[in-house]
């Protein structure tokens, strides 16, 4: 049994025209630790995408349709409680804005600390703050006693966004949704941010679905991914494949897009930075 089974997905907002469907019925599969990556371009179903499996698609504003399960959990037929127990256990997200996702008003050990509280009740004090010390490590924040007595302005863009990593992975989750996670960053923490989830990913086995609208970032990462278009996976298989032989002329414009591409095909396969080894 596949970690996540996606069969005929669609989401159909009630505020759209009949036939403007923002998921059109999409199916895929990711296996445990595998890193799979999901292009296209803005407005493509992405984000719709990452809001049904993580069950926060807004209630009474849209249709939606087929199944999503999750180690064996059916989602959409899942009561409120169950969902709240899957989620921030078997599954996080990370979303691009990660001033946005904290409360300014608390420090950020303490919302680090939060998916704990929920999950792991029985933890004391103590070894919740170790925990959450330990998910900062390996989310790559340096001090991490210092950084958890901070409040969220305080920290920079990079480190705010490591903080939401240690966030998503303190419960140890087996799927790890990463929605545009470095698209707000500059290129030097961009390429940190990557490592970092690799790292997780070998290190610990976290499946991640990785959501770029840039196929280069992609290629960087993900072994695997699929490429959507007006709600539809127009083309999926192995990142390498698809980077160097895109078959649908969408992907081969994305890809045309890149600027500099065979170099940096030379380039990223000398410092071993091709996805295809992994
Ligand atoms: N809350 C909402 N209400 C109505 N329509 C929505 C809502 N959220 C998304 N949509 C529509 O669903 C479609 C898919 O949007 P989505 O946010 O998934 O795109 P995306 O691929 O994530 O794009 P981007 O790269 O810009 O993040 C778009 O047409 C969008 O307008
Ligand atoms: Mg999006």
């Amino acid at each position: 049994m596949s970690l996540l089974e996606v069969k005929d997905l669609s989401v159909h907002f009630h505020d759209a025209r009949p036939e403007r469907f923002a998921v059109g019925g999409i199916s895929f599969s990711m296996e445990e630790g595998e890193i799979l990556g999901l292009v296209g371009e803005s407005g493509s179903g992405k984000t719709v995408t990452a809001m049904c499996l993580s069950g926060l698609l807004p209630v009474g504003k849209a249709d939606k349709g087929g199944s999503i399960t999750l180690d064996g959990h059916e989602i959409f037929a899942c009561s409120e409680k169950e969902l709240n127990r899957i989620l921030g256990r078997e599954m996080t997200v990370v979303f691009q804005e990660p001033m946005t996702s904290f409360n300014p008003l608390y420090r950020i050990g303490r919302q680090i600390e939060e998916g704990l509280y929920v999950h792991e009740k029985k933890l004391s004090a103590a070894e919740r703050k170790e925990r959450a010390l330990d998910a900062m490590v390996r989310s790559g924040l340096n001090d991490p006693e210092q950084v958890y007595r901070k409040y969220p302005h305080e920290l920079s863009g990079g480190m705010l966004q490591r903080a939401m990593i240690a966030a998503a992975i303190v419960t140890n989750p087996k799927l790890l949704i990463a929605d545009e996670p470095t698209t707000a960053l500059d290129v030097t923490v961009q390429a940190q941010i990557l490592e970092l989830l690799r790292d997780l990913n070998r290190k610990h086995h976290m499946a991640i679905l990785f959501i770029s609208h840039d196929l280069n970032v992609v290629r960087k990462l993900c072994e695997n991914v699929i490429v959507m278009k007006r709600g539809l996976i127009v083309e999926r298989g192995k990142t390498r494949r698809v980077f160097r032989r895109p078959e649908h002329p969408y992907t081969q414009e994305l890809i045309a897009a890149i600027p500099g591409r065979e170099r940096l095909l030379y380039r990223d396969e000398a410092e071993g930075y091709d996805a295809g080894n992994l």
